[in-house]
């Protein structure tokens, strides 16, 4: 059966999203957005491209949720952007408002769909998502150590002069500055990288990452990243309409897991046609739990100024 993915927003991110989902082959896919006439364009202009990239997907613009009906995957990336100066907290009050509509109305017309968010500051929509929807912890998933854990490869790779797919690195907890790119379990094709970097070089790449976001806002001034941010949603949703099972990491909602509990959080989680089908638990250093544990402090934080 052709599976369904709608996406919420048809700004620079959603867009993208749209496009990598397709490239991807992963179904037909709705672009909604409450601004008139640029969803329908965009998604035109996409649809055409089928012939020539050799994909049989429908791809529709619209402003109506109606059209959203039936969907197994919704993306949310609705929302305000950030520009210089501002952090991704800045965003929240104006975020959660827009969050919380989208949500209620698409889960009014797609109630088993697994809903995956974007929108920044992301462990706070997540949780107003999941809020919102009452759907199960496994529905409801944050987008952001894809994203994350790209930039840390991608830094690494580059540092140690080798191809980015080779790196297996991933970044923990909240997509924020307190967000914890894991150095002791970074590898390139299992060679450890605290083997082949120095301590300096590794706190560099571990800076860069974390700072991934905001050096790209500085460049671009007017909004943030789209490309990647895109990509690693709609990795997400393959993992998820193609069951894969792959491990990915991703902001779930933690009900005991690493000791943590009722917060969402950045980890390592088996993706399959039920969304999050396992969170993959390990021990972790007192070093790690004591970052891991700031980033939880940050996410409550946010969690609490969404008033839900
Ligand atoms: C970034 C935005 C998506 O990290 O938060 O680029």
């Amino acid at each position: 059966m052709r599976k369904k993915i709608t996406i919420i927003g048809a700004g620079n991110v959603g867009a993208t999203a749209a496009h990598w989902a397709v490239v991807r082959g992963l179904g037909d896919v709705v672009l909604l957005d409450v601004v008139e006439g640029v969803p329908q364009g965009k998604a035109l202009d996409l649809w055409q491209s089928g012939p020539v990239e050799n994909f049989a997907w429908s791809v529709k613009g619209s402003n109506d949720y109606a059209d959203s009906a039936g969907s197994d995957i919704v993306i949310i990336t609705a929302g305000l952007a950030r520009k210089p100066g501002m952090s991704r907290d800045d965003l929240l009050t104006k975020n959660v408002a827009i969050v919380k509509t989208c949500t209620e109305e698409a889960v009014k017309y797609s109630p088993d769909c697994v809903l995956i968010v974007v929108t920044n500051p992301i462990d706070a929509m997540v949780y107003t998502s999941f809020k919102v929807s009452g759907f199960p912890r496994n529905r409801v998933i944050g987008m952001a150590g894809v994203l994350d854990s790209a930039r840390y490869r991608t830094f690494l790779a580059d540092a140690i002069g080798v191809a980015p797919m080779d790196v297996n690195a991933m970044v923990m907890g909240i997509h924020g500055d307190n967000m914890l790119p894991m150095v002791r379990l970074a590898n390139v094709a299992g060679v450890p990288i605290i083997d082949l970097l120095s301590e300096e070089q590794i706190n560099e790449v571990v800076k860069r990452t974390q700072m991934g976001g905001i050096e790209i806002v500085n460049h671009l001034k007017t909004g943030s990243a789209f490309y990647s941010p895109g990509l690693s949603a709609v990795e997400m949703a393959e993992a998820i309409v193609k069951d894969t099972k792959r491990v990915l990491p991703c902001a779930a909602y933690l009900e005991g897991e690493f000791g943590i509990s009722g917060c969402f959080l950045g980890v390592p989680v088996v993706l399959g046609d039920k969304g999050v089908e396992r969170i993959l638990e390990f021990k972790l250093t007192d070093e790690e739990k004591a970052a891991l544990n700031e980033s939880v402090a940050a996410v409550q934080n946010q969690m609490a100024a969404t008033g839900l």
